[in-house]
């Protein structure tokens, strides 16, 4: 078989100009808090059939870790919304981009999203999800910005807390690139002209 060349550091992430990245969690940290977390649903829920929710795109890694550490009876569906522009910062508006695809009447419910920001996301998918009758509904965050919060809303089980800064990585995007990262990264971006020290 002919030989893979190296790839590059900057290659291999992803990077553009004016960006970098650094580690924030781990891939091996996040996997054992994935593992912390479904345990703690499990002790909720011992013999529960659970039905998980993936706020798409973002938590998909978050969603398929977690479902595997969970064991049991789980099944999945996903939701689209859309609250952030293209750039960093939030437009404060949600929009649904695609509903569920089955019912949640009488079922146990685990909201998985990938972070929580302002929480106005999240409370715009209890309220929706609420009216549909679920028999239980608990939130499951992967990484919590808790100094931004402006809705009042609060995850049942949390990942990491983080700090306020702009993440990527393990299915979080800026403008749709870096999902692929398997670890939470911190992304920077240089003005233009500026150079690196
Ligand atoms: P919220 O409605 O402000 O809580 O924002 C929730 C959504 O914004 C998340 O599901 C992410 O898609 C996105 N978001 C918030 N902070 C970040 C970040 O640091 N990196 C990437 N996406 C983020
Ligand atoms: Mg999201």
């Amino acid at each position: 078989m002919p030989k893979e060349k190296p790839r590059s550091p900057k290659r291999k992430s992803g990077l553009r100009s004016g960006e970098s990245v650094r580690i924030l969690i781990s891939h091996a940290e996040i996997r054992k808090n994935v593992k912390r977390m479904a345990a703690e649903i499990r002790r909720d829920f011992p013999s529960e059939p659970l039905h998980l929710i993936g706020v798409l795109k973002g938590s998909i890694f978050f969603l398929a870790d977690l479902a595997r550490e969970l064991g049991g009876e789980v099944s999945f569906d996903f939701m689209a919304v859309s609250s952030y522009g293209k750039g960093t910062d939030s437009t404060g508006e949600v929009k649904m981009n695609k509903d569920l695809d089955v019912s949640i009447e009488g079922r146990s419910v685990i909201v998985v999203e990938d972070i929580l920001d302002t929480g106005l996301t999240l409370k715009y998918l209890l309220r929706l999800f609420e009216e549909r009758k679920p028999k239980h509904l608990r939130v499951a965050v992967l990484l919590d910005k808790v100094e931004r919060r402006i809705a009042d809303v609060r995850a049942d089980y949390t990942g990491f807390p983080i700090p306020n800064e702009f993440v990527v990585g393990y299915g979080l995007d800026f403008d749709e690139r870096y999902r692929n990262l398997p670890d939470v990264c911190v992304l920077d971006l240089w003005p233009r002209g500026a150079k690196k020290s």
